[in-house]
């Protein structure tokens, strides 16, 4: 890695991203080399500003998918950071690794086959939450601010509702678990629990209990099959077209004029 500042090379242009006016050029190191930046970028534009080209590790670009798992830390610091690389802005000496994928802990279960104790199953398929030493790292890497620790905590107390409800949030980054010296797949073993939760402690949502038994009994079919018959153009007219919920409307209050398609 060039880590000498008289060794800069030429900057390099993607062609993603323009420049803001006037935006200050700023030493980062991408994949070990060192590019010039925009300071007002984020990593992942920085990234692109340097000429590589996304094909994975990139998804809604708004910190929602969790695609964008990323590694830095400043030369001479010896903190290893994190971030979402479409949330972080890049900062002078930035050294950045990308996380594409982590190979979490992901058993083959049937959501149908569970019976009995829900605590027993998330101890069958993921025994190793119950082996949290506690120490915080996930929570300190975590990009979302969730408490991971905690919610582990309550999955080993049996407490799913509450650990399902503290995870909510979370993008499936898979930082919480690359870090972690129990070796716990935190995030999927929370996708496990919110599903359990879903499935045997919440109530059933009634309207949409509703809305599956009008799509089983092919209501909406003859709908799908008019749609689907349109050109192209025809299509785009009626999306632009269609009566839109206003933004402030109050829940449950709005039905639009034409009811036919209800
Ligand atoms: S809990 Fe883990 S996987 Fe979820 S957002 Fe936080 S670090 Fe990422
Ligand atoms: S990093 Fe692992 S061991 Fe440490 S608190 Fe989080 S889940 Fe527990
Ligand atoms: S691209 Fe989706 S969270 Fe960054």
């Amino acid at each position: 890695m060039a880590n000498d500042k008289k060794t800069i090379k030429q900057i390099a242009t993607g062609d993603r991203t323009i420049p803001p006016e006037g935006a200050k050029m700023i030493p980062v190191y991408i994949m070990g080399r060192e590019y010039m930046v925009p300071e007002t970028l984020t990593i992942m534009k920085a990234v692109e500003y340097a000429g590589y080209r996304y094909i994975r590790g990139c998804g809604c670009r708004g910190g929602i998918c969790g695609a964008c798992a990323t590694f830095y830390r400043f030369i001479g610091d010896y903190k290893l950071r994190t971030g979402l690389a479409c949330q972080t802005v890049v900062a002078p000496d930035m050294v950045i690794a990308q996380l594409p994928f982590f190979p979490a802990n992901r058993p083959d279960y049937n959501l149908e086959d569970v019976k009995g104790d829900l605590h027993e199953e998330l101890r069958r398929l993921y025994p190793e939450v119950f082996k949290c030493i506690g120490c915080g790292t996930c929570t300190r890497t975590c990009p979302m601010d969730i408490d991971v620790m905690d919610y582990i905590a309550l999955m080993k107390r049996g407490d799913l509702k509450g650990a399902a409800h503290k995870s909510f949030d979370c993008v499936m980054c898979g930082l919480c678990a690359s870090r972690c010296p129990a070796q716990i797949s935190q995030f999927t073993a929370a996708m496990f629990v919110r599903r359990l939760v879903g499935k045997y402690v919440f109530p059933k949502a009634e309207h949409l209990k509703k809305r599956v038994e009008e799509v089983k009994s092919s209501k909406y079919l003859k709908m799908l099959k008019e749609v689907t018959s349109m050109k192209t153009e025809e299509v785009k007219k009626l999306y632009v077209e269609r009566e839109r919920e206003p933004d402030m409307a109050e829940q449950g209050a709005w039905l639009p004029k034409d009811k036919d398609h209800l």
